[in-house]
């Protein structure tokens, strides 16, 4: 039996499960290339762009304000290989992008989503119940021209569709090309962005992961995050819908009620309602990433010793590229399935808000999340309150 007869036999939950099934692009009714990048409103764009470039290594390569003519924001484009940031920041008062930062604080606004045919995703997203934000419009300039249009998503973020393969241009029409605001590294910290991670309400979760499936045919990947793990470790429930060819992948949380607080809950309480959590960067180093960026002021979260020196953890990590002791010297997580393994790290909140974080993520055959490191983390520390009497 050939792979595509075996799939016939199964629903599309179940293809969509194997996590590496990309389907052909004429079934699929809401073909995408990948994310085009992550716009952020933030209280000063000029300095986040600093942080950015100086921080996590990326290029500035665009920008507008109103030296450009851009009479209310300025924006910075910065990239890193595939990964694309825009910094948005209002320059007189009065303005939405003011509002959503005096709101939310820093965080994104749109995660904008490149597609071939923007009219046509636009139609389909609408015709299956999505709100529109931008009816698809023409942006144009001496280097060719992009469609665009805009969907709600959760919360005020949205999903820009924009179609640009007849565009040359830096970013967008509107935006001039610059010199960096500072020299970047030589070798790059991440290349893509791997997902980004949305927190809903209590009870909302399951309404976003259909909306995806709905509106734009994601799938979802077999990583989920259900009662069992949820309420006794993590104090969240999480999914993850991804488009067919696993590209773009949304995980979405929801709190669960745990032994303490969900972060969840933290995090929608002081953003003031749903919105992005997290962004995972693709690495190919991430110990020289982490390494760079920690000398650059980036603060990571910590992971216990228990968790490298654990024999039972030692054994769940097993083999990978390099040695446990470079691992815990820097806190990084190893999560493992029967595909292959992830190395993986999280920063604390990179503004004043305990809002939105990123993860570096390097990965060597899995496609998962970082669902083992919940129950593995909590364990270790369990294991050490034994120790000492205290469980
Ligand atoms: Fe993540």
């Amino acid at each position: 039996m050939t792979d595509a007869a075996g799939q016939k036999d199964l629903t599309p939950e179940q293809r969509a499960d194997d996590g590496r099934a990309p389907r052909a692009r004429r079934e699929d009714p809401f073909p995408v290339k990948g994310m085009d990048a992550v716009v952020f409103a933030v209280g000063n764009a000029r300095q986040a762009a600093h942080y950015y470039s100086t921080a996590f290594g990326m290029r500035c390569v665009a920008y507008k304000g109103p030296e450009t003519g851009s009479r209310d924001e300025a924006a910075y484009v910065l990239e890193s290989g595939g990964a694309r940031f825009v910094l948005k920041g209002a320059v007189r008062a009065g303005t939405d992008l003011g509002r959503h930062v005096a709101e939310h604080g820093d965080g994104a606004i749109d995660l904008a989503i490149e597609v071939p045919d923007a009219e046509t995703a636009y139609r389909h997203a609408i015709a299956q119940g999505a709100r529109s934000v931008e009816a698809p419009h023409v942006l144009e300039d001496e280097y060719g021209k992009v469609v665009v249009a805009a969907i709600a998503a959760y919360g005020e973020t949205r999903h820009s569709l924009v179609q640009r393969a007849d565009y040359s241009g830096p970013y967008l029409p509107g935006y001039v090309a610059v010199d960096p605001v500072v020299a970047p590294p030589a070798k790059r910290y991440f290349q893509a962005i791997d997902h980004c991670v949305g927190n809903v309400e209590l009870g909302k979760m399951d309404e976003w992961v259909e909306f995806y499936q709905r509106v734009m045919g994601f799938t979802n990947m077999k990583e989920f995050v259900g009662d069992d793990i949820a309420t006794e470790y993590s104090a969240l429930m999480s999914k993850v819908v991804a488009d067919g060819t696993r590209k773009v992948k949304f995980p979405l949380n929801e709190p669960a009620i745990a032994k303490k607080k969900s972060q969840i809950d933290e995090y929608l309480e002081f953003y003031g309602g749903p919105g992005m959590q997290h962004i995972a960067l693709a690495t190919g180093d991430i110990l020289h990433a982490v390494d760079a960026m920690r000398a650059s002021g980036v603060e990571f979260l910590n992971t216990p010793d228990s968790y490298y020196e654990d024999p039972e953890l030692r054994e769940r990590i097993g083999e990978v590229r390099a040695p446990i002791e470079e691992l815990q010297k820097r806190g990084i997580l190893v999560d493992r399935d029967e595909d292959g393994y992830l190395l993986q790290i999280f920063t604390k909140p990179v503004q004043d808000r305990p809002t939105v974080f990123f993860e570096l993520i390097e990965r060597h055959g899995s496609l998962g999340f970082g669902k083992g490191n919940f129950k593995a983390l909590f364990e270790a520390i369990e294991r050490e309150q034994e120790r000492r009497g205290n469980l």
